[in-house]
């Protein structure tokens, strides 16, 4: 199993006062190496919180969550920073770029903490995705140059560069016209088959979960079975 959420509760503010707002509610979730999953629900209801929560970015208030049978919840910031740039790869929401570096700067950025320079390999690598997503004209532009959906597009690779077992994804088709977002979906679905990549993704582009082998739906802080609603 690469990922268990077990008994997940969170909420936001002081717990038992009138400000506590309770958004994940007694979640549970395993994930197999290589699924392809799709998260959905209305807007609040905790997909990102759940995203964060999966990607180590934040921590349960209750429940534990294993990656590979090992408490993260346990784990010190340093240990977290390191697991994540190891395993894991995140597409925000907000694509969190930073604005003084190039389209191609920000994609070797992951690289850089591994403590050696990088290799031709990596750098080919990022070249290769950066033509699969089509951004490669633009690359030496730096974010603020960029439209939405190619900042979008440039998260994406940011996210895949490290070659990650798991990906999440925060709705990565969000900003792209049809065309694009078919060239990332296909994208994502020929790592998953070539590199074994877990997927997991929220989304309401149907073409984008359609592709996925299981669906949820996040219901009352609680995933279930989208096609039992
Ligand atoms: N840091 C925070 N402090 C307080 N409340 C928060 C915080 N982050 C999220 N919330 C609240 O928790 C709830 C769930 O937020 P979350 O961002 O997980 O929703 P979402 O399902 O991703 O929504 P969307 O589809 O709009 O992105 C929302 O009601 C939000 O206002
Ligand atoms: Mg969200």
């Amino acid at each position: 199993m690469l990922l268990q959420l077990q008994n997940i509760v969170k909420g936001y503010g002081e717990p038992n006062t009138h400000s506590y707002r309770p958004v994940l509610n007694g979640l549970n979730l395993e994930v197999s190496e290589g699924d392809k999953i799709s998260i959905v629900g209305p807007s609040g209801s905790g997909k990102t919180t759940l995203l964060n929560l999966m990607g180590a970015m934040d921590t349960p208030g209750e429940g534990k969550v294993l990656f590979k049978g090992k408490d993260i919840t346990s784990y010190s910031k340093q240990e977290l920073a390191g697991f994540r740039n190891q395993h894991l790869g995140f597409i925000f929401q907000m694509h969190h770029l930073l604005p003084q570096l190039t389209l191609f700067e920000n994609v070797l950025l992951p690289l850089l903490p591994q403590g050696k320079s990088i290799s031709r390999e990596q750098k080919e690598w990022a070249e290769y995705l950066i033509e699969k997503v089509g951004i490669t004209g633009q690359r030496n532009q730096k974010p603020s140059q960029l439209s939405g959906g190619e900042c979008q597009r440039t998260a994406v690779v940011r996210a895949l560069v490290n070659k990650p077992e798991l990906l999440l994804a925060d709705e990565p088709t969000g900003a792209l016209d049809e065309e694009n977002a078919n060239a990332l979906t296909d994208l994502l679905l020929t790592l998953s088959a070539e590199e074994g990549v877990t997927l997991i993704t929220v989304t309401h582009a149907t073409a984008l979960a359609d592709c996925m082998d299981k669906k949820f739906q996040l219901k009352n802080g609680k995933l279930v079975d989208s096609l039992k609603g």
